[in-house]
């Protein structure tokens, strides 16, 4: 068994695991190779052959135990109908969100639009060491509801006044969200993938009197659908701040990823009947090699004797040097 799952599972705290959002991506030369002999990023993750290629390229180079596929959450709406196009420094764009064409969907066509992914997590399975975990991933709904609407004014601010103008039934393209983010999770799952995250990168722009219907709810309903299924499963609610607490006594998840605004040792004592990961700040990889170790020793301190994933509290960034990821895995592992 991987020793995610060891952890994840079975709770057992004498075990070490790690790896990192974005482990795959653009501070890997290699990955920066074929991304700049493939513009168009949805059609490279729809590339099952380079798709595992990425996947794989930061387990041939660090001692990591699991790997997560390479692919995005955009891929959902892509596969409901919406155009996706990554617009270099400025991020995702979607084509205009249309609700009859969004009900429309079926299942048959949303799976067959997505069987480059699921091709490409069975190659991945067959090429990857059996101790070793093979994550499959999803965007919450509420943080691709932000994409398809195009919900962000800038980094850290929603458009409202969009929502309320159109008089939007949000929950109802919520709750069909849902529907076909089961289908994805067990689709990957059946594809060879062990494990889910759930990303809600945009949870924490989530009005407080919403926060339930918008972000509790919906990702219960997802946990729910992956203990039915016997899928572990871990949640990532960025930026709820010491909702964590509430969302992890409403969701339930098997495993919840600290992001970095939330203190470890708070986490500890607040977060119960459920596996910690991650929460280092990413940016301490691009400090001095002394300040990232002090701010992984934190981590790696408090959580020592409770079942603990070793992860960061959001992805890799860019600008990270490769040899400080080297750094900082085998300073966990020699602890
Ligand atoms: O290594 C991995 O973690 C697996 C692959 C992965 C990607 N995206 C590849 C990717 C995963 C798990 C994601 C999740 C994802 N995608 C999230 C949730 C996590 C988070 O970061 O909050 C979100 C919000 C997205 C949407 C998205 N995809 C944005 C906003 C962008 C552009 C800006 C950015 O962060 O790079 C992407 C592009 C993207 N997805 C890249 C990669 C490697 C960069 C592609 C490139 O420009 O070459």
């Amino acid at each position: 068994m991987s020793t995610l799952k060891k952890i994840l599972v079975d709770k057992d705290k004498s075990c070490k695991s790690v790896w990192f959002m974005r482990q795959a991506g653009r501070y890997l030369p290699e990955f920066r190779k074929i991304r700049s002999e493939n513009k168009n990023f949805i059609k490279l993750c729809l590339n099952s052959e380079l798709s595992s290629e990425i996947t794989l390229q930061p387990i041939k180079r660090f001692n990591l135990d699991s790997a997560i596929i390479f692919s995005d959450i955009l891929m959902t709406p892509y596969a409901l109908g919406q155009e996706v196009e990554f617009i270099k420094d400025q991020g995702p764009e979607l084509s205009e969100f249309n609700l009859e064409r969004f009900l429309d969907n079926n299942e048959t066509e949303f799976s067959k639009k997505l069987n480059p992914i699921y091709k490409s997590i069975e190659k991945t399975r067959k090429k990857l060491h059996k101790n070793k975990s093979l994550i499959a991933f999803i965007g919450a709904p509420w943080t691709l509801l932000v994409y398809m609407l195009n919900l962000k004014k800038n980094k850290n601010e929603l458009d409202l006044d969009k929502l309320n103008k159109k008089n939007i039934n949000i929950i109802k393209i919520l709750d069909k969200l849902i529907k076909f983010l089961s289908i994805h999770i067990k689709n990957q799952i059946s594809a060879g993938a062990d494990t889910v995250q759930i990303f809600d990168s945009w949870a924490g722009l989530i009005p407080n009197k919403d926060i339930k219907n918008y972000c509790f709810i919906t990702n219960a309903k997802l946990v729910e659908f992956c203990k039915k299924e016997k899928i572990p499963n871990i949640c990532f609610p960025k930026g709820i701040k010491e909702k964590y607490k509430d969302f992890n006594e409403t969701v339930k998840p098997d495993g919840i990823n600290l992001d970095y605004e939330i203190d470890p040792l708070w986490a500890k004592n607040n977060l119960r009947n459920v596996v910690i990961q991650g929460g280092l700040d990413p940016k301490v990889l691009l400090k001095s090699e002394d300040e990232m170790l002090k701010g992984a020793t934190k981590y790696i301190e408090v959580f020592k004797d409770i079942p603990y994933i070793f992860n960061l509290g959001h992805g890799l960034l860019p600008e990270t040097d490769p040899d400080r990821v080297d750094k900082l895995i085998e300073y966990y592992r020699n602890y």
